[in-house]
């Protein structure tokens, strides 16, 4: 078991990449705190995982929501050693110029204030227990964007600095940082980023993808599975593309 007896919060744990995640270090034997805005979703994947997994919701943008599921973390099992960041929120695809202020706050505090936010409670809670490790799900789209999605690719690109910056300043308290890069993948979000789900645009986004499929919640979660393990205790401040070689 490559987590036995750690403990982890997965945010947007409720489905997708996240649930993928969350049953994954399930499996290898982790606790797990699935932590989303839809409670409902979240209570329906801390079942299936059964009494490893609690379900909380919560709405990452606000800064008591991060302390609550950092409580619950605390109170149900012990410790904090694997934070994933993983709840996102984006635009859909259409012109930079036609997203309204609205929408681009939402991206802005769901997906790069929430770490401000999570890092204030996480950290300190790591340093206490010796070290840790924080992942967040960033995207090919901070790395090696396409047009349509600007606002949501920029924000991704801050995600992904943000880690590195992090893992460096965490470092000599034994935390590791890391960012997981996914292609377009087989989720709730992926209309949104096609903008219209047809085999046309399908094919089109597809196409760009040298191994030739989506990602999947299992990609994602091997990989992660991978980063947060011991097995990776000297990789600190990487953004690691899983891509299907997209990004080459
Ligand atoms: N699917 C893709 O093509 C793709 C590609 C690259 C990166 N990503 C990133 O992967 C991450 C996971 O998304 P997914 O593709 O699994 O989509 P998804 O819609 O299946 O899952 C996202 C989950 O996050 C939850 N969530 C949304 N806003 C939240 C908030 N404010 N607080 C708490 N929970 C919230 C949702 O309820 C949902 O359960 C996101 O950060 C997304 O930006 C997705």
């Amino acid at each position: 078991m490559r987590l036995e007896g750690k403990t982890a919060i997965v945010t947007g744990g409720g489905s997708g990449f996240g649930e993928g995640m969350a049953k994954r270090f399930a499996e290898e034997g982790a606790n797990v705190v699935i932590a989303d805005l839809n409670g409902d979703q979240a209570e329906r994947v801390a079942q299936e995982i059964g009494a490893r997994a609690v379900a909380i919701q919560v709405d990452v943008a606000r800064a008591q929501d991060n302390q609550a599921m950092v409580a619950a973390a605390l109170s149900h099992f012990k410790g904090l050693d694997i934070f994933v960041l993983n709840a996102g929120f984006t635009q859909k695809n259409m012109s930079m110029l036609e997203v309204d202020e609205q929408t681009f706050d939402r991206i802005n505090d769901v997906n790069m204030k929430a770490l401000y936010h999570a890092a204030r409670v996480v950290v300190p809670e790591m340093i206490k227990g010796g070290g840790g490790t924080v992942l967040a799900t960033a995207s090919t789209a901070g790395l090696r964007p396409r047009p349509g999605l600007v606002w949501y690719n920029a924000s991704k690109a801050w995600v992904i600095n943000a880690c590195k910056c992090m893992a460096v300043e965490l470092a000599p308290h034994n935390i590791r940082v890391n960012t997981l890069c996914p292609v377009a993948g087989e989720t709730g979000m992926l209309a949104d980023f096609m903008g219209e789900d047809t085999p046309e645009i399908r094919e089109k986004f597809k196409s760009v993808i040298p191994l030739g499929r989506f990602s999947q919640p299992r990609d994602m979660a091997n990989a992660a599975l991978y980063l947060v393990s011991d097995e990776a205790d000297f990789i600190t401040g990487v953004a690691l593309e899983v891509d299907g070689g997209r990004c080459v």
